[in-house]
């Protein structure tokens, strides 16, 4: 990493900003002493000039479509690797031999069961309450079973955390959804892998043997690659700010879990598959189209632009073949939707406010259709973002706690309220 500097001067005011390079992507100018030295803070309330930690975990370069995970290409990993390998990756930093990953998907796969008094915590809910509400509150409630990982200081006790998460969020996520529809929890089987044991928690009755499709369940292990990590992200970030605190592991990650559910961030798979069904039609794209482009519409297109990308999601592109698959597979002609998909994104890729905006669909755009015709209800989909993504947190969670920089996240502000002024009685005002 080279070091250079670049100076700040307001009047007689001066601080110098060490200029830090990574290995790839853009430089940092360090402005922690630019207070200190000048009483100026900076101003970014959506952080898009700003760096908020140091990370050897993803990288994404937004003008060309780029996505690694520790050095290893999206399309790469998603095409010759499964989620339990992205997984070691993401939190150990090398792709595993065959015995570290026999190793890893042995642990994991004793670790997905739940505490069974964590079942009566679902009845506390509503059958109709959204499963992304049933989430945030069954996850959080974990660190109320599992005093024997909450320890943040102690790095077994991390690792035994950051596998608990991996291993039982597909489990409380298919219990969220069995207990949405009114269904028996199914417990995890041990012979099973982690996308397939996932189907089988969701879909299997007690009535009759579930039959696991290996197309399916390799789509569903894809789907859980392209959404396990994505640089500082706002649920990662939520996790971050959280972790920095001390908080345990398991409050961390359902504070992404509340985070990622917003419609501008994860929701939005939920959200564009909406959409989709009200366009309906292709001759109603260009009316949608239309209020996307109205600066009075609050409209958007949901599974559309990206903070980062001004190019193709490469997520989305390999979300798209994932899709044609799952239909095929299951015999699924001229899903309307997708029709309305394929229709709408052609449109928008020509139209001039898209281009120079340079929006293009992302991830969640096509994963709603697929996510759809495996058999999930469009509330569920939020939550199997969550279940993909929480490797992502865990991952960035341990690397900051391990960061010997880290400290507590606390941003500062431009205040402008009232300036001082006394207290004035009640009688008296008015
Ligand atoms: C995810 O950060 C991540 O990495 C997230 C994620 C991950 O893996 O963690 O990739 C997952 O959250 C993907 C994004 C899913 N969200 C959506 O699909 C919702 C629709 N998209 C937008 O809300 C929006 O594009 C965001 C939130 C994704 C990005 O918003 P930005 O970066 O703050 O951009 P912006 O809102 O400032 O938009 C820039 C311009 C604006 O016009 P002007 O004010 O400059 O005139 O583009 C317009 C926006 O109005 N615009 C859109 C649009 N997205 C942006 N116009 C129409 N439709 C859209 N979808």
């Amino acid at each position: 990493m080279t070091e250079q500097s670049a100076k700040f001067t307001l009047g007689d005011k001066a601080a110098a900003l060490h200029l830090r390079s990574g290995t790839i992507g853009p430089d940092v100018a360090d402005i922690t002493s630019l207070y200190k030295d000048t009483g100026l803070f900076t101003y970014d309330p959506g952080f898009s000039s700003t760096a908020s930690c140091e990370s050897k975990i993803t990288y994404i370069d937004g003008d060309e479509g780029v996505l690694l995970h520790r050095g290893y290409p999206i399309e790469q990993l998603a095409g010759s690797g499964d989620f339990l390998e992205t997984c070691y990756l993401l939190l150990y930093g090398d792709l595993p031999t065959q015995r570290e990953k026999d190793d890893f998907v042995y642990r994991v796969t004793r670790h997905t069961m739940v505490h069974e008094q964590m079942s009566r915590f679902f009845t506390g809910f509503r059958r109709d309450a959204h499963p992304m509400a049933v989430m945030v509150g069954v996850v959080g409630a974990l660190s109320a079973f599992y005093h024997d990982s909450t320890d943040i200081a102690d790095p077994h006790q991390r690792m035994v955390a950051s596998l608990r998460m991996i291993a039982k969020m597909p489990t409380i996520a298919a219990m969220a959804y069995k207990y949405h529809i009114g269904q028996p929890f199914v417990y995890p089987r041990n012979d099973l892998s982690y996308a397939e044991n996932f189907l089988h928690m969701c879909f299997a009755v007690p009535c009759e043997p579930y039959q696991i499709n290996p197309v399916l369940a390799r789509a569903m292990d894809r789907i859980f690659i392209l959404h396990a990590d994505h640089e500082q992200n706002a649920s990662t970030s939520t996790v971050r700010l959280a972790g920095s605190s001390g908080a345990n592991p398991f409050a961390c990650i359902a504070a992404g879990i509340a985070c990622l559910w917003g419609p501008a961030h994860g929701g939005a798979n939920e959200a564009a598959l909406n959409m989709l069904s009200e366009i309906g039609t292709k001759d109603r794209i260009p009316e949608f189209i239309g209020r996307a482009k109205d600066k009075n519409d609050p409209f958007r297109l949901m599974g559309f632009g990206h903070r980062v990308y001004k190019n193709y999601d490469p997520r989305a592109k390999i979300m798209q073949q994932t899709c044609h698959e799952v239909l095929d597979e299951l015999g699924i002609k001229d899903d309307p939707l997708l029709e309305v998909a394929m229709e709408l994104e052609h449109i928008a890729l020509h139209d001039e406010y898209f281009i120079e905006k340079k929006l293009y669909p992302n991830v969640d755009f096509y994963s709603g259709i697929t996510l759809k015709a495996l058999g999930f209800p469009t509330t569920m989909f939020t939550v199997l973002f969550a279940v993909a993504r929480t490797v992502g947190w865990i991952a960035q969670w341990k690397e900051m706690i391990e960061d010997p920089h880290q400290r507590i996240g606390r941003p500062r502000q431009l205040y402008t309220g009232a300036p001082h002024r006394d207290y004035v009685a009640i009688g008296e005002r008015g």
